[in-house]
Parts: C-alpha cells; structure tokens; sequence
C-alpha cells in the first residue's frame, strides 16, 4: 500500500509502516495523520496479522508534529488546526489500543510525537545513538495529545519530570535503561534486534496475543478482585475462540515431552487454520 506520506509492508503475519518524509525527518503533517488513521483500518481487518512494525525511512524515526503545518499554519484556520488534531489524536489512541502487537523500531530522532508513539507501542527497539526529546518546553508547550501520558507509563517519575521540564535529549541506551524502550543496538543491528523480537511472536497463537494486550490494558486501572474476574472472562473466551487450542494442542504436545513450554513454544502448524477460523 502506497500512501503519499507512509509506505506499508504487508509479509504476514507482519506488517511493516515506514514514516517516509525522509527530506523533513519525517515529521508528521496532517496528510501523515490521515493516512496513518487509512493504513491502520486496512490493517486492523487482515485476521493473517499478529504484528505491526513501526519505523522512519532515512535517518530520523520521526521528528514529531510538522510545526509548520500542524500548528503554525493552521493557527489561522481554526477548521484546519481542528480536522489535523482529531485525525492526529484520533491514530495516537488506536495504536495504543490496536489488536495487533505494536513494535516501535526507531531510528535517528525521536521527538515529540515520535517520542510518545515509541511509548504508545507495546514493544520498541531504538538504536543507541537515537536522539529521543520531549522538545514542546523548548518552544513554550508541555507535551500533549497523549505525550505526558505516554512518558508517565513508560519511564520513572524523576527522568519522566526531568525530560518533559528540560527538553534535554537522551539517547537510545538511556532510553533502555529508564524502560522506554526495551532495548538498545549498535544502529547496523537495529533491523536484525526487530526481527528476531518478531519471530519470537509470531508462532504464538493471534487469539491469545491479543487477549494478552488486553488483559494486560484492563487490569491495570482494576484492583485485584476485579482483575482476577476479568482475567478468568477472558481465558474462557480465549478457550473458546481458539477451540480450546492450548488444551488440545499445546499441553497435549507437553504430555508427550515434545516440548518444554518454559523455555520453548509449542507447535501450531495443525493448529493455525483452525484459529485463523475462530480468530
Ligand atoms: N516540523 C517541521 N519541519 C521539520 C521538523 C518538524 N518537527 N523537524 C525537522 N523539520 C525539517 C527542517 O525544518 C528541515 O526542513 P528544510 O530542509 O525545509 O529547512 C528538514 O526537516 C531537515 O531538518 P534539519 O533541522 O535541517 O536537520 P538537523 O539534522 O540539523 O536537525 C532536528 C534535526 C534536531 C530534528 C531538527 O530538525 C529539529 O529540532 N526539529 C524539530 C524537532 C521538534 O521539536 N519537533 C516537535 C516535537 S513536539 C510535538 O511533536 C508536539
């Protein structure tokens, strides 16, 4: 799919976005908005996905909101700067919440609404020498559309404070270290860290992963009693969406010692049409 400011990748079960404004560091103006909220539909109805990689072509993940087109011309046009900031708001809460899991591969610079979509994806790979920021101080604003939140869950109160006061920058590595993202590579091997991450999900079953997500977003605003019920709903959908695949298939296969599920994943090349069914 060629879209005027993305190009998506589809080999499933993974698909690939690429932020391709390289000449701009791939900021994100309002055509950017909108054909990510157009790549995100067509990708959310394909049941032969499990995982969804983000990245920014060139040297840059991506340089944040196009200043010039999302703020400073549309400061004007009170239509336009509405239309650009449903559109961005609106992809910004998808991803968070998207049925496929989300990888943030970054590269370069990752500021501003680069920086909160590394935080708004599940899983993310920097390379060492990325330059991540929360620059809004730096022009007057605080980090919106979701950016403080998205710092607030991902990184501990002091650097999340520091960062969004100073506007500093911070490298990949220290990215790794405060648990934005989960890990930080030489830039040459930043491609080759996403794909082995991706290959240890997808010979997991589609059902479960994206239960996984969800059970993992729900509970975190619950009390325990009420996550346990929750948790417990959810399993028996699971069983029921995946024809109870992790009785009859995997703990069958453990039964016969063909494989040992702490520290392996069991076999689902009988299991995958049925699921693909049921997903
Ligand atoms: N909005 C609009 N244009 C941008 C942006 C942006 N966020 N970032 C970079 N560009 C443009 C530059 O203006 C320049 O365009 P030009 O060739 O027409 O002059 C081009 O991309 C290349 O950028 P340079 O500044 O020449 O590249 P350099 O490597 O020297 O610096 C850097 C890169 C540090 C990313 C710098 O461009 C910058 O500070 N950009 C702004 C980053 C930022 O503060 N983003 C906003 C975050 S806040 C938010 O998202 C709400």
């Amino acid at each position: 799919m060629e879209l005027e400011t993305l190009t998506v990748e589809i080999e499933a079960p993974r698909a690939t976005i690429t932020f391709n404004r390289p000449d701009k560091k791939n900021a994100m103006n309002p055509q950017m908005h909108l054909d990510m909220n157009t790549a995100l539909d067509a990708l959310e109805e394909r049941r032969d996905l499990k995982v969804l990689v983000i990245t920014g072509s060139g040297n840059s993940f991506s340089a944040g909101m196009d200043l010039e087109e999302c703020f400073l011309q549309p400061f004007e046009d009170a239509d336009l700067f509405y239309r650009t900031n449903l559109a961005a708001l609106k992809w910004f809460q998808r991803l968070k919440a998207f049925p496929l899991v989300t990888i943030a591969q970054v590269n370069g610079y990752a500021f501003g609404g680069g920086f909160e979509v590394t935080g708004l994806c599940d899983l993310a790979v920097a390379a060492e020498d990325v330059k991540f920021g929360l620059s809004e101080i730096n022009f007057g604003i605080f980090p919106a559309g979701g950016a403080t939140w998205a710092v607030t869950h991902n990184m501990p109160r002091k650097q999340a404070l520091y960062y969004i006061l100073t506007g500093a920058t911070l490298t990949g590595t220290e990215a790794a270290q405060y648990g934005l993202v989960n890990q930080a590579v030489p830039a040459e091997e930043l491609e080759a860290a996403v794909d082995a991450m991706v290959a240890r999900i997808v010979n997991k079953n589609p059902v479960t992963l994206r239960l996984a997500k969800e059970v993992y977003e729900a509970t975190t605003t619950m009390d325990l009693p009420r996550a346990i019920d929750y948790d417990q709903a959810k399993l028996w959908e699971l069983s029921r969406l995946s024809d109870n695949e992790w009785i009859t298939v995997a703990l069958k296969q453990f039964e016969k010692r063909s494989f040992r599920p702490g520290i392996a994943t069991y076999s689902r090349t009988e299991a995958d049409d049925a699921s693909k069914r049921s997903a």
